[in-house]
């Protein structure tokens, strides 16, 4: 499959690295663009963070890339964190950054946009600017773990929002739990 990871600046570059972390890079292919205030969040969240070297980088400025136009066929796109400025700007169909115009193709294409927001409380705004977007046909998947599959770490903990990424982008892990299907999961091995 062909995807795009959009990043901004929202706290949370960790389920960003978790999600990087379970895709399989040798069967996808996968696009990443960062914002300027993305690298400044990460940089300040995450000491070691890694972008696997398949991961095809672009700058948030160019314009010249192939999932800004409709013609070129992507399955999917996911920014995560999404911050709430930019599920603002793609809100008003603003399109004037790799990121925003890419946003704007795959809504205008049908084609599967997972905004993963990252703010609380939210403002009257930032909700009436998810409701446009889940008119538009955007998933809003806010990054808001569970607990009851008994999460032992962060990373298992942010792993029950990035397991929700990866069904909505048409990638379901393999050992991502499911809801009364534990009891009859053979034992993980090394
Ligand atoms: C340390 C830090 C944490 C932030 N956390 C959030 C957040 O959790 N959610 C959010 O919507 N914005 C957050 N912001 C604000 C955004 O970074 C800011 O609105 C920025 O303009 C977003 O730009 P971008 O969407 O182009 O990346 C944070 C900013 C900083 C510096």
């Amino acid at each position: 499959m062909k995807i795009v990871i959009g990043v901004t600046g929202a706290s949370g570059t960790i389920y960003l690295q978790r999600l990087l972390d379970q895709i399989d890079f040798t069967a996808h292919e996968v696009h990443l663009v960062m914002s300027e205030h993305a690298r400044e969040v990460a940089a300040q969240e995450t000491m070691a963070f890694r972008i696997p070297a398949r991961v095809l980088q672009h700058s948030e400025d160019d314009l010249n890339v192939p999932f800004v136009s409709g013609s070129a066929f992507f399955h999917a796109m996911v920014i995560v964190p999404c911050s709430m400025s930019t599920l603002g700007r793609i809100a008003t169909g603003a399109g004037e950054s790799a990121l925003f115009r890419a946003a704007d193709v795959f809504l205008k294409e049908r084609r599967r946009l997972v905004l993963v927001p990252r703010e609380t409380p939210w403002s009257l705004i930032h909700a009436r600017n998810v409701v446009t977007l889940l008119e538009a046909g955007a998933i809003v998947l806010p990054a808001i773990p569970s607990f009851y599959s008994n999460p032992k770490s962060v990373s298992d903990v942010v792993d029950t929002v990035v397991w929700r990424i990866l069904d909505h982008i048409g990638l379901p892990h393999a050992r991502a739990f499911r809801w009364q299907e534990e009891q009859r999961r053979p034992p993980m091995t090394a």
